[in-house]
């Protein structure tokens, strides 16, 4: 029998109670339900300084940017749920992106953490558009560095009334398409890389 397929879900926001990191844990719900070895993170728990060129060359790549690059080279996948800020990626994900992205050492391979990844986006907003304008940008940069972006995007609109206690969505249509999109980044996955 083939690996699960393996997983990294993260929201692009920091902040307590986060309507995206609810978001996230129902789309890698999704993605478990059919098969993948799903870790979820929190961006928190990897504070990193803004991207400085001088610093890298300085003192190198901080700590937790090395750790998080270590966890994308550990995982086929990528499942992401962010928030727009101001029409556009948010500043921690681009921040982590761009971490990642550089090279620990002359030997490493170009853009490593991203080679052969496929991905899959969820939004959630207070906002009527439920942050779809900055999943076309986080799609676009993504793409522009060799990620395979599943083409569905899938928002939640007025996130602020549209979750339960339990952190499910009241709109049980809207649960299943974001289930979905953690399961069919799972199907995916377990095509195009046997
Ligand atoms: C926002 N917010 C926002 N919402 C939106 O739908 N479109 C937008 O362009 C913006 N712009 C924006 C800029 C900045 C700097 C902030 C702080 C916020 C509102 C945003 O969607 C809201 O704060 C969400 O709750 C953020 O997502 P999390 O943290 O709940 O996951």
């Amino acid at each position: 029998m083939a690996a699960a397929p393996k997983i990294l879900a993260f929201a692009g926001s920091t902040r307590t109670g986060s309507f995206n990191k609810k978001l996230i844990k129902i789309a890698a719900g999704g993605a478990k339900a059919a098969g993948a070895d799903v870790t979820t993170i929190d961006l928190r728990d990897f504070p990193m300084p803004i991207y400085d060129g001088y610093l890298e060359e300085k003192s190198g790549i901080p700590e937790n940017a090395k750790k998080l690059k270590k966890l994308f080279l550990e995982n086929q996948g990528l499942l992401i749920a962010s928030p727009e800020y101001n029409s556009s990626i948010t500043g921690v994900l681009k921040n982590a992106i761009d971490w990642v992205s550089r090279e620990e050492t002359d030997d490493e391979p170009a853009l490593a953490c991203f080679k052969g990844k496929i991905a899959a986006l969820v939004a959630a907003s207070p906002g009527a558009l439920g942050g779809l304008r900055g999943l076309y940008h986080v799609r676009e940069i993504l793409a522009n560095i060799t990620v395979l972006v599943l083409s569905s995007l899938v928002t939640v609109s007025r996130a602020h009334e549209a979750f339960d206690p339990d952190g499910n969505l009241k709109d049980s249509k809207k649960q299943q398409q974001v289930e979905k999109q953690g399961a069919d980044l799972a199907d995916a996955l377990k095509k195009m890389t046997r």
